[in-house]
């Protein structure tokens, strides 16, 4: 018998507040043509003042627990990935578990920027399929328009706030030649790229919470090469080829990456969820919001190959293949 992880549920939280590209044009030297056009991007969420990281994580947190049908005390470990928690502890997890009345279990936070998402699914793929938990809540959250220089025209067009989770669960695999639940999980991490995105502060170096710094190109440009490798590994490594993809969730950052990821891996387009077009780049929250738009509308059905796959600051990258 093999454990697998498989989802009973998701859940999504936006804050309410739209800031469109023309708004930001009032603000710094820019154009909703050019954003578009290079980004894909038209509008943003951002959170209000009163709003962090922990109330969009809860809000999302909800949500998943009512799809999947159980509550707060059926959950035994909560993984948050974050990179723009409440506080520099603790851990934002544990402001989540005791808004939803859990007691028991363990809750904790993954930073892995933009590709915290997966880590967190890897982790808590790891800790199911050993048996220390059956049903987890994987968060990706982040208020990002905290850590955004609103000066800086480079890079506040490009990101937003919001929160996705989903209730992961164990089963016991009886046999199936084609298992549901999570096939495999890849990570990536490659330290010598720090100065490539980064935030230039922190409580051990410069004790302020500093801003968001990007080479964008630079970014831009490794970006499409580990995405394309990455899925290129899973593919591999579950004896599958591109065409075997019903729908790739990548992180969103710009619909010009996805496209050109596509594009390398001869995947169809149609084959894409795209969010990014309404909620910019939301960091670890990225992925979760649009895999939850997804199976919400219906086009994610039961056994189909979904691969998730993100990439982001230090630099990090990886991704999961699951049969849904
Ligand atoms: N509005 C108008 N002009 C802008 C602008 C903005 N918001 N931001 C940059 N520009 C200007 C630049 O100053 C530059 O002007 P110059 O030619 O006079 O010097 C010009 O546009 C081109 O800049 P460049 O950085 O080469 O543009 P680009 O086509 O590479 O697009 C990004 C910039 C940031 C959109 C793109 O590089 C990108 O998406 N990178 C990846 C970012 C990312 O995904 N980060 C997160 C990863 S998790």
């Amino acid at each position: 018998m093999t454990r697998r992880s498989i989802v009973v549920g998701c859940g999504h939280y936006l804050p309410e507040r739209v800031v469109t590209n023309e708004e930001l044009a009032k603000r710094v030297d820019t154009s909703d043509e050019w954003i578009q056009k290079r980004t894909g991007i038209c509008e943003r969420r951002i959170a209000d003042d009163n709003q962090n990281t922990s109330d969009l994580a809860i809000n999302a947190a909800q949500d998943a627990l009512a799809s999947a049908g159980v509550s707060a005390d059926d959950i035994d470990l909560i993984v948050l990935a974050t990179a723009t928690p409440d506080e520099t502890f603790p851990a934002t997890a544990t402001r989540v578990q005791a808004a939803l009345g859990m007691t028991k279990g363990a809750a904790f936070d993954v930073q892995a920027v933009c590709t915290g998402f997966i880590y967190a699914l890897n982790v808590a793929d790891n800790f199911i399929r050993l048996g220390q938990a059956n049903r987890v809540l994987v968060i990706g959250a982040e208020t990002f328009s905290r850590i955004l220089d609103w000066e800086d025209r480079t890079t506040c067009v490009l990101f937003g706030d919001g929160a996705g989770a989903i209730v992961l669960q164990g089963i016991e695999e009886s046999g199936d030649a084609e298992p549901r639940g999570i096939l495999s999980n890849h990570l990536h991490s490659d330290g010598r790229h720090h100065d490539c995105l980064y935030v230039d502060g922190g409580p051990s170096s410069t004790k302020t919470v500093g801003h968001l710094r990007m080479e964008g190109p630079e970014v831009f440009k490794h970006a499409v090469n580990n995405m394309a490798s990455v899925l290129g590994e899973a593919l591999t490594a579950n004896n599958m080829t591109a065409a075997d993809i019903d729908w790739l969730v990548p992180h969103q950052a710009n619909k010009r990456i996805l496209d050109g990821t596509a594009r390398k891996l001869r995947l169809s387009p149609d084959k894409v969820v795209i969010t990014v077009d309404r909620h910019a780049n939301t960091s670890a929250a990225s992925i979760p919001l649009a895999l939850c738009e997804a199976v919400t509308d219906g086009r994610i059905q039961e056994r189909n190959i979904v691969v998730m796959e993100a990439m982001g600051g230090g630099f990090t990258w990886g991704a999961s293949l699951i049969r849904w």
